[in-house]
């Protein structure tokens, strides 16, 4: 992240280095906010509908008021997008409740705060293609409203860090038997040849990507089932997938330690990753950020 990195705050367009909130922004002492990322590939911002919809989701369920139409959303990104270079972007938007004196219930008449920026979005490294991620198992420390996407991030941070010091790319949490998402991604197994992700409800983030992979997957001819992945799945999977907007689909090739399937990529993450690939590269094509589909 640049200084000049383009950013928007609360109706202005600005470098990142002059954005500025007030500390008591609730968003700053609570977390009261939400927010979304966004890759753009190309031009095209990926299932920007979709975004939008998750964050209408997010802010009902906290109860701040829209600050935007789609179509505003659409233009501040699409001028976002125009300034940051590279080939893809990963866009960033977050809204809070504003600014209001301390105090956990909140007055119902703040003005949220709006903020958005742009970043270069590098692809998943090739070491991660070729060798694929190692992850530990953690007890899902989170609350019960993991559907919202909150920057109230804290348990994420902490199961993220216990990875990134047991020299892990990511926690797989676990909660009452059952192996749930990622600390910042959904969880696929592959379990006698069918690829199995947990149904959505509130223990998970509705993943766009995670929608876009069960897509492929139908392309691909690949039986697929939403329903719960035990513990016992996790440790006895043929293949373990993520997917974030940010890295994409990867394979889990060690977890806790112990080598997943034949430890290392494996056959079925290697169709979709392609078909991911290909799904890319004709949104690049597109070209234009107002074009919000497929
Ligand atoms: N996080 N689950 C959690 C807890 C996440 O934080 C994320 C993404 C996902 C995947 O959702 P999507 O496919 O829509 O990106 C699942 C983002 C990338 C982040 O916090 O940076």
């Amino acid at each position: 992240m640049s200084s000049d990195t383009p950013a928007y705050l609360n109706g202005r367009f600005l470098p990142l280095s002059e954005a500025q909130i007030p500390v008591m922004d609730r968003g700053f002492i609570f977390g009261d906010g939400v927010y979304e990322v966004i890759p753009g590939y190309g031009g095209h911002l990926f299932r920007l509908d979709q975004h939008l919809q998750r964050l209408s989701h997010s802010l009902d369920a906290i109860k701040i008021r829209q600050p935007l139409s789609d179509a505003e959303w659409l233009s501040i990104l699409s001028r976002l997008v125009a300034q940051c270079p590279g080939p893809d972007r990963s866009l960033y938007l977050q809204i809070t409740r504003g600014v209001a004196p301390r105090a956990h219930s909140f007055p119902l008449n703040t003005t949220p705060t709006v903020f958005a920026m742009a970043e270069t979005l590098s692809p998943p490294s090739q070491s991660w293609l070729t060798e694929g991620l190692s992850a530990i198992t953690q007890a899902d420390i989170r609350w019960q409203r993991c559907d919202i996407k909150t920057t109230a991030l804290l348990a994420n941070v902490l199961l993220r860090q216990a990875a990134a010091q047991a020299g892990a790319d990511e926690a797989i949490l676990l909660r009452d038997g059952q192996a749930i998402e990622g600390a910042a991604s959904n969880l696929f197994v592959v379990r006698n040849g069918i690829v199995v992700t947990p149904a959505l409800g509130h223990k998970l983030l509705h993943g766009v990507t995670r929608d876009l992979v069960l897509d492929l997957c139908r392309n691909e001819n690949l039986p697929v089932s939403e329903e719960p992945i035990s513990e016992g799945d996790l440790s006895n999977a043929e293949e373990v997938w993520l997917t974030s907007s940010t890295r994409e689909v990867l394979a889990v090739t060690r977890l806790d330690g112990k080598p997943v399937g034949e430890g290392e990529p494996g056959p079925l993450w290697q169709r979709v990753h392609q078909a991911f690939q290909r799904h890319k590269a004709a949104l690049r094509q597109q070209g234009s950020p107002a074009q919000t589909g497929p």
